[in-house]
């Protein structure tokens, strides 16, 4: 039933997750001192570190970081703000079984600098993504969204901290939905059995 969640940073995602109660048994980091790192030994959660930059390839950064989740046989394994591109190759090992959240409303703003796309472009809403892993960069059915308003003078940050918000408040329950078994895939798109509400709209006028 267990979760192994990958980070590189501050670990607000992974804090929303033990916050509402998923079993969480590692938490691995691509960068050492990670924030994330504290947030899960203030827990008594083994962590670990697998630096990209140690290794030469990718497929042998790959290789170790699928020896440390192996070691925990997660049934789940959630990306929380983990900043490395993986191949096809990882993808597929943990096909099915790999989830994601983006800062943005996929498919729209893949990539980096969400927020400040997001602005530049005008986006009256905005949002985040909860969607499982496929080889290509987020992409990927979608489990769960939750969309807010872009409010006049909003800046990055404050658009930022306004999704920020909202990823707490989804990612928790999407990952719940799948330790439930309530996910479904019918023709690359995710059903939620019991009817559960797969769009928050956060502050809708
Ligand atoms: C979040 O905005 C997440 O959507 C993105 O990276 C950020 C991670 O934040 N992928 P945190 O480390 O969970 O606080």
């Amino acid at each position: 039933m267990s979760v192994v969640v990958l980070i590189s940073g501050r670990g607000s995602n992974l804090q929303a997750m033990l916050d509402a109660g998923i079993p969480v048994s590692a938490v691995i980091s691509s960068t050492a001192g990670a924030g994330g790192l504290a947030v899960a030994e203030r827990r008594g959660i083994p962590t670990s570190v697998v630096e990209h930059r140690r290794f030469a390839t990718r497929e042998a950064f790959e290789a170790a970081l699928a020896g440390e989740i192996d070691r925990y046989a997660p049934r789940l394994v959630a990306l929380a703000g983990f900043m490395r591109v993986l191949t096809p190759g990882f993808v597929a090992r943990y096909a099915g079984r790999l989830v994601n959240i983006h800062p943005s409303l996929l498919p729209e703003f893949p990539g980096l600098d969400t927020h400040t796309r997001a602005l530049a472009a005008g986006a009256k809403r905005h949002g985040c993504t909860v969607h499982f892993v496929t080889a290509e960069l987020d992409h990927g059915p979608i489990i769960a969204q939750a969309s807010v308003p872009v409010q006049p003078g909003d800046t990055a940050d404050m658009l930022a901290a306004r999704v920020l918000g909202e990823e707490h408040r989804i990612y928790p329950r999407a990952v719940r939905w799948f330790l439930d078994g309530l996910l479904v895939i019918e023709d690359g798109k995710v059903r939620v059995k019991g009817g559960h509400a797969q769009l928050v709209d956060s502050d809708r006028a």
